[in-house]
């Protein structure tokens, strides 16, 4: 597929066809998706030699597996045979993968082992043959814990492409007092009726949250008015600190980057609502009082509250994956159609960390990312009233051009920053979409 798809997406503004054409959606999942590096697996997901895991790069469904060496290995989830999907279970433990239709077997390398009375084929197809292996990912690396692969074997290496963003990985994994994460069992999967950005346009949007999230906001309001000295559930604090004036909103800072990640400083923290604070941040209960004394203990004490006072919310790694370091919480975008997405949502334990840690981790994912979310539906709401509105209307622009000219350089870092309700981390995911899609 040719063309420059560029025009579409000048500054401050998006053509509605970024959304809704097939044609764009296709060159996106070539030219992003098959370039770049995408997060496959958590190294938790698989342990063991033989485990493995499906997933998609993209549209394109892949399978990651740990080999008996203990290396990963990412490869097409497609016979070479007759392109028969080889593995259709989720997750699992193999020894081999026997594809369900003529029966060729491949390692948990991707390598082709055996074929079935494979004297048929007059020696032409024979086990050795690279190209008749499961097609591998180009590159596969891993960033402590997080695995990341891409299709292209050319383009910036995994630690350029992340820059900054690594430090969101660095504070996640670093808030485990035994230096090391492990993905909760219990994660979801939600479909929505929309186009893949829309989410990731979402995810560091301050200025929809007190509008979109009024109901919430409002109940739980009214809840707290109720409570008469009882604890408040930490979901109740997180529906009101959506609810956050504006121009408190606007304290919190916002950053983006060329390469299309972005992140927003925290806006409320568990026990108090602040747009910015040094402080652990967390409030004081016993949970936490063990949890900051094991921390202590694995890191010392100035070091500990370095890693628990990094007061962040959501860290977009572009194209797709969205990471929560405090909250330790992930989102993960899979395009399936322009119309079409799937987004996997799961919390890690952090190893070392007293076990009602967890639980809390579990209960904000149930409370701000599962599909009972009362937030969440909110935004599925949107993202399927956008795709049709945009679908069924002729006009063509949408515009992104909140804080366009008040954005400002950082002095240290190569990034730029606005006042958190500005639309500058959308405009920063169009820089890097436009320098993809400009070229086949
Ligand atoms: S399609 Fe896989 S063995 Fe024939
Ligand atoms: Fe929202």
């Amino acid at each position: 597929m040719d063309g420059n798809f560029a025009d579409l997406a000048p500054e401050g503004r998006v053509s509605k066809r970024v959304y809704t054409d097939s044609e764009v959606f296709r060159a996106e999942m070539d030219r992003i998706y098959g370039r770049t590096w995408l997060f496959v697996v958590h190294e938790s997901q698989i342990p063991g030699p033989g485990d493995f895991v499906t997933a998609h790069m993209g549209d394109r469904p892949v399978i990651a597996a740990r080999h008996t060496d203990g290396r990963i290995h990412v490869f097409a989830n497609r016979c070479t045979h007759r392109g028969m999907q080889v593995c259709a279970a989720r997750r699992g433990s193999n020894r081999q993968f026997i594809c369900p239709y003529h029966g060729w077997t491949f390692g948990t390398d991707g390598r082709l082992a055996a074929i079935p009375r494979a004297r048929g084929y007059g020696g032409r197809l024979e086990p050795g043959d690279p190209g008749l292996d499961l097609t591998p990912a180009a590159r596969v690396e891993s960033y402590r814990g997080f695995v990341f692969a891409s299709r292209s074997a050319e383009g910036p290496s995994l630690a350029e492409h992340l820059g900054e963003m690594s430090r969101a990985i660095d504070n996640m994994v670093d808030r485990a007092p035994a230096g090391s994460l492990e993905i909760a069992t219990s994660g979801f999967r939600q479909e929505y009726a929309g186009n893949w950005k829309l989410h990731m346009e979402n995810a560091n949007d301050l200025m929809h949250a007190s509008i979109t999230h009024v109901s919430s906001i409002e109940s739980a309001r009214e809840v707290t008015g109720r409570l008469d000295g009882e604890e408040e559930h930490h979901a109740l604090q997180m529906f009101k600190g959506n609810g956050l004036p504006l121009s408190l909103m606007e304290k919190v800072e916002i950053h983006g980057f060329a390469g299309g990640h972005s992140f927003m400083g925290g806006f409320y923290t568990e026990g108090a609502i602040t747009q910015k604070t040094d402080a652990p941040g967390t409030r004081q209960d016993p949970v936490n009082a063990a949890y900051e004394a094991a921390m202590g203990g694995a890191y010392g004490e100035e070091r500990a509250r370095e890693i628990m006072g990094w007061d962040t919310f959501n860290h977009l790694i572009y194209p797709n994956l969205v990471l929560n370091p405090k909250h330790q919480q992930m989102r993960l975008m899979q395009p399936v159609a322009a119309d079409r997405t799937i987004v996997h949502s799961a919390c890690f334990r952090l190893v070392g960390a007293p076990e009602e840690m967890h639980a809390r981790a579990v209960s904000f994912l149930n409370a701000l990312n599962s599909p009972a979310s009362q937030i969440t539906s909110d935004d599925i709401a949107v993202f399927n009233g956008i795709q049709k509105a945009l679908r069924d209307s002729d006009t063509e622009w949408i515009d992104l051009s909140r804080g366009l000219g008040t954005d400002h350089r950082r002095n240290t870092e190569e990034s730029v920053g606005d006042i958190g309700t500005s639309e500058l981390p959308l405009r920063a995911q169009y820089t890097a979409w436009r320098a993809f899609m400009a070229e086949p």
